[in-house]
């Protein structure tokens, strides 16, 4: 005789949902935004069919649309109409994401928004914070740009962000922010730190859809080797040191370990699924080779039962109307 494991020949609809280990829900949903303060109408991003920047003046109905399919967070990214050297549009008053947060909390105002705090989309150059001199060239000098960063994260708390998420992988950054934020008064304002972040190809798509190519050089001098896990926990490790509330690995779907590793530290953990990811899911299912609608639930899932608390995603309103289905 051999063991039997009768799990997947029971009944099928009476007992299969009792033991399902892991049950994707729509509260852990998050989905990102582009908010372009340069358009009057929505402008499809073409690299992620379904996708587009919106102007100012629909954000509020983007909003009410999630809120009506019960996605009741959001990522905001801003896309402005000047770019300088200093990416000084992130940190005004009345920059884009800014006037964003004021005008999605008027309309919805339980929405939970987080505000994604780097400066690739407002530099000249695309690079996350300032550009110098280094013994390799051009490159983005950390301790100046740490700086810049607590300023965005404070004018996002001032426009009434429920929650910053620095992006830039800058050494410090959550310290810096923290204190900076205490020191405006925002001492309960929680920070989402992009912590384990990998300088990933599938970033692609996003370059396009938040204008924030960059003129010379990569990312990979800030941004984690797809080769390193030990390193990349490290990161979160360091972060959640440095006051930290959730930590991030980005992207999802190819690290899916470390996902796993990151979810031991005890904080609560997003995952990101990137651009690229959108894009390779949507393009198969365009071309009928994949049925766009298992993969997504399927990828979902996986970053679920990897050990994420909340998933980053650009299908959350879709998977918020396939997830009623299956009721
Ligand atoms: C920039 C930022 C990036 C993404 C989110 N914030 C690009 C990058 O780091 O190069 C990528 C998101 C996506 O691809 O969907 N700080
Ligand atoms: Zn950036």
């Amino acid at each position: 005789m051999y063991p039997k494991t009768r799990l997947r020949r029971l009944r099928k609809r009476l007992f299969q949902p009792l033991f399902k280990e892991n049950r994707l829900q729509k509260t852990d949903l998050i989905a990102p935004v582009f908010v372009d303060e340069t358009i009057g109408a929505p402008k499809p991003i073409l690299s992620m069919p379904g996708q587009s920047r919106i102007p100012l003046g629909t954000v509020a109905g983007t909003a009410e649309a999630l809120w009506d399919c019960e996605i009741s967070a959001m990522v905001l990214f801003g896309i402005p109409a000047q770019k300088d050297g200093q990416g000084s549009q992130a940190f005004a008053h009345d920059g884009v994401v800014q006037k964003a947060v004021r005008e999605i909390k008027r309309a919805v105002p339980d929405m939970a928004l987080i505000t994604d705090v780097c400066a690739c989309e407002y530099t000249d150059h695309g690079h996350c914070g300032i550009i110098g001199d280094t013994a390799y060239g051009p490159d983005l000098l950390n301790d100046p740009s740490l700086d810049l960063m607590a300023k965005i994260a404070v004018s996002h708390a001032e426009s009434g962000a429920d929650m910053v998420a620095p992006s830039c992988m800058l050494d410090g950054m959550v310290a810096v922010i923290r204190n900076a934020l205490d020191g405006a008064g925002h001492e309960d304002l929680p920070i989402m730190s992009y912590s384990t972040k990998y300088a990933s190809a599938l970033y692609g798509p996003f370059r396009e859809a938040a204008d924030s190519g960059y003129a010379f050089g990569d990312r990979s001098t800030y941004q984690l080797d797809p080769a390193n896990a030990r390193e990349g926990v490290r990161e979160s490790v360091l972060d959640a040191e440095e006051g930290a509330d959730v930590l991030m690995v980005k992207p999802a779907g190819f690290y899916l370990d470390i996902i796993s590793s990151v979810a031991s530290i005890g904080l609560p953990v997003a995952a990101y699924q990137v651009s690229g990811e959108y894009a390779m899911i949507k393009a198969a299912g365009e071309k009928g080779w994949l049925d766009e609608r298992r993969v997504v639930m399927e990828s979902l899932t996986s970053i679920k039962r990897a050990g994420a608390d909340l998933i980053i995603t650009y299908f959350a309103k879709d998977a918020s109307g396939w997830l009623d289905e299956e009721q």
